[in-house]
């Protein structure tokens, strides 16, 4: 039996989170180490709350989410999503588990059957679930569910590409939505979206969210798209969590010098009230996730770095209220934003 969930429990606590790929050696296909794709990750994530995950290509956000809902096998570390460990649920269980837990992903395209027609790619889930909505509702329902995510529910008939990107976007919206998750992950869900239409799809999220009291996962590599849809973001370097606050604490007292680096690019939308930001800009390459630096995983790009980061490697903790930072010169770094 799942046990009660706790008020004051977050809806999905990810702990300590480890989850690698065999690296392959090329003529063989012998295993000649392992990729750590996520190496440690910590998150929180409120029921009806919003947290924003952001970090550069290839620094393990796709493979966090790929874990949660199953897709990926976790080498060690807990993940507590309403009440339940999933990382030990046996496969019945997490079937039932995964109604409440959805994905929508960065190209509706390529998820969506090109044959089925939106009625069907909406109803299919509710064929799999059927306590969930009777199918003499199956008409009625689709068509609510369609208006409420903005298209017109007289075309349910259509098929994917006779849709534009964003109502297509939309599509997998109501697909995501068709099951009532208490959490959606989305995973670049509007990266690929013109910046009007992406406005347009955030819009839609955040109205949903409201409404339905739905809690997010909001993947993107960007921070300026996590920035109006999270109430907390949390920062990702190549397999770890470096920083996670509020929104607002980490766009004003970015603690990180990694999440000061990536804000230093993004425009300030009241460039008035502050003095010009001057931008930082990261030497090198990200190292390989399959031979990480020792210590600090930062330190090799990091204008801070001493000899202790190549030793040590820092702990996520709090340094300011509720604004955990991984980096031995946070004491220093929460000095200059006083
Ligand atoms: N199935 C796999 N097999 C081997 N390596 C993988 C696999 N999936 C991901 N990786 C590696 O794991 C690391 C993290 O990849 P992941 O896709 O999670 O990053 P990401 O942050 O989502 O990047 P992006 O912003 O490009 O989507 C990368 O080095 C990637 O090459
Ligand atoms: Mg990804």
């Amino acid at each position: 039996m799942p046990e009660a969930t706790n008020s004051a429990e977050p809806l999905l606590s990810v702990r300590d989170l480890h989850t690698s790929f065999p690296l392959r050696s090329s003529l063989l296909r012998r295993t000649v180490g392992q990729i750590q794709a996520v190496a440690g990750v910590s998150f929180d994530v409120s029921a009806g709350g919003t947290l924003g995950l952001v970090g550069e290509s290839g620094s393990g956000k796709s493979t966090v989410a790929r874990t949660i809902v199953g897709l990926e096998k976790a080498r060690s570390g807990s993940i507590r999503f309403d009440g339940e460990e999933l990382t030990s649920l046996p496969p019945a269980s997490m079937r039932r588990v995964r109604r409440q837990l959805q994905m929508i992903f960065q190209d509706p395209y390529a998820s969506l059957n090109p044959r089925a027609t939106v009625e069907q790619i909406v109803t299919e889930a509710w064929e799999i679930h059927p306590d969930v909505v009777p199918r003499a509702r199956f008409r009625t329902e689709v068509r609510e569910l369609l208006e409420r995510v903005g298209l017109n529910p007289d075309h349910a008939s259509r098929y994917p590409h006779q849709f534009s990107g964003g109502q297509r976007q939309r599509i997998g919206i109501a697909r995501a939505l068709a099951l009532r998750p208490k959490l959606v992950i989305c995973d670049e869900a509007v990266s690929a979206l013109d910046v009007s239409v992406q406005a347009q799809v955030l819009n839609l999220l955040e109205d949903l969210r409201r409404d339905l009291g739905l809690a997010y996962l909001f993947i993107a590599h960007d921070l300026s798209v996590v920035r109006h849809i999270s109430d907390r973001v949390a920062v990702m370097y190549l397999g770890r969590v470096v920083e996670t606050a509020t929104q607002d604490e980490l766009f004003s007292r970015p603690l990180h010098p990694y999440t000061q680096a990536l804000l230093s690019a993004v425009p300030d939308p009241k460039p008035w009230n502050r003095p010009p930001r001057e931008p930082i800009i990261i030497g090198g390459d990200v190292p390989s996730p399959a031979d990480p630096p020792s210590g600090c995983r930062f330190r090799t790009r990091c204008w801070k770095a001493d000899d202790v980061c190549a030793t040590t490697d820092p702990a996520l903790e709090p340094r300011l209220d509720r604004h955990p930072v991984a980096c031995h010169f946070a004491t220093d770094l929460v000095e200059a934003v006083r």
